[in-house]
């Protein structure tokens, strides 16, 4: 049996204790019995099931006692809520059979995570109802705490509102820190709900809500109301999630403590760093380090979101005060595990290689339907908003224009955030690798990117989820590094297939085109390069192009010096040009 198995069947065992470090994940599925309960109010934390790899993830309607002795009729995955947590392996193959049982569409996204464009769960890609779809991949991203959770076309807040969404925590058994383990090693997602529904999760929203967000008034940590946890005088790992709708959380705790965090979005950091707050918004995750041990058996510490100022109206209100979940002290136990001095060095990309000038996205906020906007856009399921290129690294500028918070997330890749507000000086939760980054109210947010696994079609979009609804997201297609980049804006007048440059070339040169609305009716676009002979070697292109004016690059680094034809066909207009490659 492989390690990843035995521990998987240890867990579901509840034969937790006895294993390895660090992959003792989740063991407070079982409660430790020689816990006391000391002080009573509340629920004891919950924790979803462990998912099977290679298992089936069924998604349907199912009630659930959120809150004690009440029924809740939540959006499930195996009857779950939250879902079933994905612990996997660095390196293994993630499989999942899907089955919508639901009687709307529904797709699942796996958050932060690097995967093939069909797997990446993008709205265009959904199950139908009582259908079903493998979702699989290798898990290539760092060791960290990742989630999963609809993605279904203008669904994706009710779906998530009502229960479907999970974790999905990537172990990298070469990242051996002596961090607390097992029991000691606790994911906690944050979602808000409504004190006056319960015990239901409503979902309506009206045009307040779709303005600032879908507010509750009481958090539910891992589906738990009022929880509270047991620790003992030790340290602890937590992996907070706020998997909420809106709400942007201030984390810190009731006797202003300080932690240590240790991981953001994409993993660990560099080095852990010390903080006593931090904000926490829609999407994003970070682990901090918490030590008990100043503490004396039967007190407890409150972990908090602090009151911060807001525009917006009561009750449901961004920066209220709410309380997130009681650590009730009970014993003396230790978890052996430390705060590090560091952990593995990041390389922080330079900005000076980044490809110019950097992609821009102003946030906006119209005052009609559909009011969120990038760069006076909104969604459009089919339409490509721009097209990176595997490999280049980019800069994107990212101006928040409006009055209210938007945690912008990206698909695909993690970013490195580089500036707020031009100033460089990140808190320690930006520091280090990010696929959500909150953008205050007026805020500019620089982040750094470099897409390097997949090609195809991926999503950027504000988390909070009625923003997203509302159609606060682009679709970008990812390129080959030899692929096809619309230059400048302008529309042309006329076709036409440019010489290329360099010519002679080694080995690679540029080709330009323009396409004008004329050609643009036939749609299809077909660029390929001959040989003397006639031979097609290369496809540069086949597909449609908007007007504009396009530049490709031929890389000749396979061939043989010689003549060779780029030959650019598109409706009835067709050029070729004589390309020269000399070694
Ligand atoms: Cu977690 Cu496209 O989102
Ligand atoms: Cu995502
Ligand atoms: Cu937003």
């Amino acid at each position: 049996m492989k390690r990843r198995d035995m521990i998987i069947r240890a867990l579901q065992a509840g034969a937790l204790l006895t294993l390895p470090r660090p992959l003792q994940l989740f063991a407070n599925e079982k409660r430790n019995p020689i816990l006391t309960e000391v002080t009573g109010n509340g629920n004891p934390l919950r924790f979803p099931t462990v998912f099977t790899n290679g298992g089936t993830m069924t998604l349907g309607l199912s009630n659930v006692q959120v809150w004690p002795s009440q029924n809740t009729q939540v959006i499930a995955v195996n009857g779950s809520y939250p879902g079933p947590s994905v612990v996997i392996e660095k390196g293994q193959t993630f499989i999942a059979n899907f089955i919508n049982n639901l009687t709307e569409n529904a797709t699942t996204h796996w958050h932060g995570l690097s995967t093939p464009e069909l797997m990446d769960g993008h709205p265009k890609d959904p199950i139908l109802p009582g259908n079903s779809f493998t979702y699989t991949f290798p898990v290539t991203n760092r060791g960290g705490t990742y989630f999963y959770h609809a993605h279904a076309d203008m669904a994706t807040a009710k779906q998530v509102y009502k229960g479907f969404a999970g974790f999905f925590i990537v172990v990298d058994p070469s990242e051996n820190f002596n961090l607390p383990a097992g029991q000691y090693d606790v994911p906690l997602c944050i979602q808000d709900h409504r004190i006056s529904d319960i015990p239901n999760f409503n979902y309506n929203p009206g045009t307040y809500e779709n303005n600032w967000g879908y507010l509750g008034d009481t958090v539910l940590v891992n589906g738990t109301p009022d929880a509270y946890f047991e620790v003992g005088r030790t340290l602890y790992r937590f992996r907070l999630l706020n998997g909420s709708n809106a709400r942007v959380y201030k984390i810190a705790f009731s006797d202003n403590r300080s932690f240590h965090i240790i991981a953001t979005d994409g993993g660990l950091k560099d080095n852990p760093v010390q903080a006593t707050q931090f904000m926490l918004s829609p999407g994003e995750r970070v682990e901090i380090l918490v030590d008990f041990s100043s503490n004396t058996i039967g007190q407890n510490v409150t972990l908090q979101s602090l009151a911060f100022s807001h525009s917006g109206t009561l009750p449901y209100k961004q920066g209220i005060a709410l309380d997130i979940i009681r650590f009730d002290v009970v014993n003396n136990n230790s978890s052996g595990g430390i705060v590090p001095a560091a952990f593995n060095p990041i390389s922080y990309y330079d900005p000076a290689n980044a490809i110019v000038p950097p992609r821009t996205f102003i946030l906006s906020m119209q005052s009609q339907h559909p009011m969120h906007r990038i760069n006076g856009f909104t969604f459009e399921i089919n339409r490509i908003d721009f097209e990176p290129r595997l490999h280049d690294l980019e800069k994107w500028r990212i101006i928040n224009q409006t009055a209210d918070f938007h945690p912008m997330h990206t698909h695909e890749a993690q970013w490195q955030v580089y500036s707020r507000n031009g100033n460089t000086n990140l808190p320690p939760n930006d520091k280090g690798w990010k696929d959500t980054v909150m953008l205050n109210p007026g805020e500019t947010v620089e982040v750094l990117v470099k897409f390097t696994e997949h090609k195809g079609i991926y999503l950027f979009h504000c988390h909070n989820l009625e923003h997203e609804d509302d159609g606060m997201m682009m679709n970008f297609k990812i390129l080959d590094p030899i692929g096809i980049q619309q230059i400048g804006t302008a529309v042309p007048e006329t076709f036409a297939l440019h010489q290329n440059y360099p010519n002679p070339f080694n080995p690679s040169t540029k080709i330009k085109f323009d396409i004008s609305t004329v050609e643009r009716s036939s749609k299809n676009v077909s660029i390929k390069v001959f040989d003397v002979s006639g031979k097609q070697v290369t496809d540069l292109y086949n597909g449609d192009l908007n007007p504009g004016s396009y530049e490709v690059d031929f890389d000749g680094s396979k061939l043989s010096s010689g003549i060779y034809f780029c030959r650019l066909v598109t409706g009835n207009f067709s050029d070729t040009i004589k390309l020269v490659l000399s070694k």
